[in-house]
């Protein structure tokens, strides 16, 4: 990618793309920050610069909630920069050059999620505990990916949550899950037992653990899917930012990628800022900024509820079309050929 994208792509691709003019009209809207900012100056704004030069310029006690997906301790190139494996140990020394730092930006009741694969999950839990109350661990499964011939399959990832005090806001209801129901059990007067049926089906909207296994890791047949290596699926930072902030609150993302956390900050009327320190990644954020301007939908979560993977047509009602049912089995075919 480097500078444009150039890649051929097939029709039902729907991978947002940017091309040079467009690219150049959305750089101008990202912002550096060379001196102490206000809130003003950055609020829903895209930091196109390093984490390491801007962090201490950023306002005191702004944010309600950090989600920070950093590079894992992985060799991985992330279009003009590249991240190389290191000894534990190293790692946990470059995630002290900047977790410490995140706590001075963080309001008092604030909470922080912070992904890590399992080479990175370790390293990540001996530092954050040092900084902040750990309140759980969520491991989401990650259905992306070749099998391995001489080992399990990496299909897993951890996000840690954590806060800044035993005082935090958490809304559980705010991200239930419709799940249909195998036991369709009644009360004694005949009615249904914290369950309800539609034309679909027997559904109960039930508490979330912390094992996710209904994500979709973003792929070409999906319109938030850009080509940026590894983006978080809007999904999955939606029911972080359902649970861990209120409207109108500012959600925080240090390595922002190619903007999923910014996307659906803005998407669920929550404020964001946003860094990352590849341009071409700053200018998918802004185009997906703008995308959200006219679509809210957030693929899996509908009705207030997150649905499990492959529901598109019970979430629909039942009202699909013949062509959209085939358009679904279709990229359910496809999605389950790259798992090869
Ligand atoms: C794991 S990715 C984040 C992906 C993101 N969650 C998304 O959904 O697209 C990590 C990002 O950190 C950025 N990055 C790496 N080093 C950085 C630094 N020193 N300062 C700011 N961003 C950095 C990379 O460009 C990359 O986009």
């Amino acid at each position: 990618m480097k500078n444009k994208v150039v890649k051929k792509r097939a029709l039902r691709n729907k991978t947002i793309t940017l091309n040079d003019s467009e690219i150049s009209n959305l750089k101008k809207r990202l912002i550096k920050i060379n001196k102490v900012a206000s809130l003003e100056e950055i609020e829903n704004k895209t930091i196109h610069q390093d984490i390491f030069e801007v962090i201490d310029y950023l306002p005191d006690s702004f944010v309600d909630l950090i989600f920070v997906d950093p590079p894992y301790n992985l060799s991985k190139t992330f279009n003009t920069t590249s991240f190389k494996e290191m000894k534990s140990e190293d790692y946990e020394q470059w995630l002290e050059l900047w977790v410490p730092k995140l706590i001075r930006l963080l309001k008092p009741h604030a909470s922080v999620y912070i992904c890590g694969d399992w080479k990175s999950s370790g390293a990540i839990f001996n530092v954050v505990k040092k900084y902040f109350k750990i309140q759980n661990r969520i491991t989401f499964e990650r259905e992306k990916g070749r099998g391995a011939k001489r080992n399990w399959k990496n299909c897993s990832e951890d996000i840690w949550f954590c806060t800044v005090s035993d005082k935090y806001h958490f809304d559980v209801n705010a991200v239930k899950i419709k799940r249909k129901v195998i036991a369709p059990y009644k009360d004694k007067n005949g009615d249904a037992k914290d369950w309800k049926e539609s034309d679909d089906g027997k559904y109960r909207d039930t508490h979330p653990s912390n094992v996710w296994t209904d994500i979709t890791i973003p792929f070409w047949s999906m319109p938030e899917n850009t080509d940026h290596p590894t983006q978080k699926p809007e999904k999955l930072v939606a029911k972080v930012i359902l649970a861990s902030s209120k409207p109108n609150d500012i959600v925080f993302d240090p390595f922002l990628g190619s903007g999923t956390t910014s996307v659906v900050a803005k998407k669920l009327g929550r404020r964001y800022v946003g860094i990352d320190i590849d341009e071409n990644y700053c200018c998918f954020a802004e185009r997906r900024l703008d995308i959200a301007d006219s679509d809210k939908t957030i693929q899996g979560y509908s009705g207030g509820v997150f649905w499990e993977r492959n529901t598109l047509n019970e979430q629909n009602n039942g009202k699909n079309s013949k062509n959209k049912k085939i358009e679904n089995n279709y990229n359910l075919f496809f999605n389950k050929l790259l798992e090869i």
